[in-house]
């Protein structure tokens, strides 16, 4: 089997300051995204060796360290290009995403408030997620709490932010709200552009 593997950010770890210290991100990136990327892949070995009979743990449990660890690294692996760097990254969105977002929120301001609203508000840890869902033709904006997909959905990710605090406690503290607020200077619209038409088909 093919074991997961951390990708490379594709800009410095510096690239997002001021919005995202180079501290953060290189934590962030080096060691949180890290471990899933290890818990995922280790939750695989037990799973595998429990077929040959070798691991006597409960399903359960290994189960839950999958979902949780593989929810882990997919986010993370969109969160990133998801971003870039203050000037290339930010403003308002263009293109077909730009349409959609007017469609289904009436202006960009009211996406953003809403999104924002929502990632603000996660109990404890978590994320804020924006998807198209093919089937009713319509962005959707939902919260994940801590990373847990027990049951992933089949909607794709298209704009995702990361609330944990090892996002931004060691720059913003506390204050979620303002970490929140700054990160739509670093927004990389093109990359979720992209991501939306390839999920309309
Ligand atoms: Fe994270």
């Amino acid at each position: 089997m093919k074991k997961y593997s951390l990708p490379p950010l594709p800009y410095a770890y510096n690239a997002l300051e001021p919005v995202i210290s180079a501290e953060i991100m290189t934590l962030h990136h080096t060691k949180h995204h890290q471990a899933y990327v290890n818990g995922a892949n280790a939750a695989l070995e037990r799973l595998e060796k429990q077929r040959k009979g070798e691991n006597p743990e409960n399903i359960r449990g290994i189960l839950r360290d999958l979902s949780f660890n593989l929810s882990g690294h997919k986010l993370h692996s969109v969160f990133w290009p998801n971003m870039a760097p203050p000037g290339k990254g930010g403003g308002a969105p263009g293109g077909a995403i730009a349409d959609q977002i007017n469609k289904d929120f009436g202006s960009f301001e009211n996406f953003k408030k809403q999104f924002s609203d929502a990632a603000k508000n996660v109990e404890a840890v978590g994320w804020a997620i924006l998807t198209y869902d093919a089937e009713s033709e319509t962005l959707v904006i939902y919260q994940v709490e801590k990373q847990n997909f027990m049951h992933p959905p089949d909607l794709p990710l298209l704009l995702t932010l990361d609330v944990w605090e090892h996002a931004y406690y060691l720059q913003y503290k506390n204050d979620r709200g303002a970490y929140v607020d700054k990160w739509w200077e670093v927004v990389n619209w093109d990359d979720v552009d992209k991501r939306f038409t390839k999920a309309k088909g």
